[in-house]
């Protein structure tokens, strides 16, 4: 059987990935005063055992006001490095899979319940609910509470609250950090013509739209170790007419290649409620593919991609470099290990599990 492609080792700005496998983000609406605990050790714990290549940790809010929900993860302050600190050492004590960790700002569409409570938003005035912040006094749904309109003063604190949250990163250890411009969050209101309706120098054209998001890579690539890599995760396109589209994620992602972005993840959707998601298998990748035509650092691609065949044929035809998983490897940790199983590759797996592997597959840890 020839090598599969999806078990290739890649350079991701300096660090050597075992494989192309990312375990995307995934928020767990489970912290406390942005506080991980026990519940993130059990769950970045086993992913940390399932032999992908990376696993990128939750959207991580740069000040409490950029939380999606009150019960989001943050690093804003030294009670939540600590929290984080004591999870990432039990991670480590068993797992040397590189860890990422994605920096986020939820905008407009902070101030949510949580998913399994409807995530409806929470008024600013009621218990757990605070005023959110965008480029324009624009909701993201007409029924919300509008968010408050970014002066630069505010625009310069949460710039300057990512570059922090960097340095924290940078002190926790992190192999890499991946900030978060999709998904309808702060840095993709800007981006969007949508939701930026700004009339100065942040808004208006793409060069404008793309300033600010591009100053906060550019602040959390200074604060974070240069030998370590930091990437950008993009909505490729808002899948609504008029909106950020394809054309646009490619520019940015140029622009973002200059800066010395290690790899961007190409995501979609989130920014309007208009949006009309044809959502299927491989749907986001030939998003990936255009992206990867435009740039020459590392694309992933993510979102259904489920089966071993499917994301080896992703890699192996270049319409990406990577692929990211995440409901998929929710619902089978060790996913990577049965790619690795049917692909005929190994992957890292702990000696202790050593002997779960059914008759047939044979040495499976590499
Ligand atoms: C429970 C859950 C939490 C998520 N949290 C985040 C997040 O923190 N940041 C992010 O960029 N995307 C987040 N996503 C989106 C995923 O990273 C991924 O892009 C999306 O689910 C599509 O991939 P999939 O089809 O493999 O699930 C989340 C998805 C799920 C299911």
């Amino acid at each position: 059987m020839s090598s599969p492609a999806l078990f290739q080792p890649i350079d991701f700005g300096g660090l050597t990935l075992p494989n192309r496998i990312v375990i995307a983000p995934m928020c767990q609406y489970s912290a406390k005063d942005g506080c991980m605990n026990d519940w993130h050790l059990i769950h970045l714990g086993h992913l940390a055992l399932s032999g992908a290549g990376m696993l990128t940790i939750e959207a991580t809010a740069v000040e409490p006001e950029g939380r999606i929900t009150y019960a989001d993860v943050g690093l804003w302050d030294d009670a939540t490095e600590a929290a984080m600190a004591r999870v990432l050492e039990g991670v480590r004590a068993w797992s040397s899979m590189p860890l990422a960790i994605q920096l986020a700002h939820a905008g407009r569409k902070a101030s949510c319940d949580l998913p399994w409570l409807g995530g409806a938003q929470i008024a600013p005035d009621a218990p757990n609910g605070w005023q959110t912040v965008a480029p324009s006094a624009l909701p993201f749904d007409p029924a919300d509470n509008a968010p408050a309109a970014l002066d630069r003063a505010g625009m310069e604190r949460i710039r300057d609250a990512f570059a922090e949250a960097a340095r924290r990163s940078a002190r926790l250890g992190y192999d890499a950090v991946q900030v978060h411009g999709a998904h309808g969050y702060l840095l993709h209101e800007f981006l969007s013509p949508l939701s930026n309706r700004r009339t100065d120098e942040y808004g208006g054209s793409l060069e404008n739209r793309m300033r600010f998001p591009l100053e906060v890579f550019d602040a959390v690539r200074a604060a974070f170790p240069a030998d370590r890599p930091v990437s950008m995760r993009v909505s490729g396109t808002e899948w609504v007419e008029g909106g950020w589209d394809i054309e646009q994620t490619c520019v940015f992602a140029r622009e973002l290649e200059a800066r010395g972005c290690a790899a961007i993840n190409v995501s979609s959707g989130g920014g309007d409620i208009r949006q009309q998601i044809p959502a299927g298998p491989s749907f986001q990748v030939p998003l990936a593919r255009a992206v990867k035509a435009a740039v020459s650092m590392p694309v992933v691609a993510v979102g259904l991609i489920t089966g071993f065949e499917q994301a080896e044929t992703i890699v192996a035809t270049g319409d990406a470099d990577m692929v990211g998983l995440a409901r998929t490897v929710l619902y089978n940790p060790r996913w990577p290990w049965h790619a690795a199983a049917a692909l005929g590759a190994k992957v890292h797996g702990p000696d202790q599990y050593r002997r779960s592997w059914p008759r047939g597959v044979g040495d499976l840890f590499a």
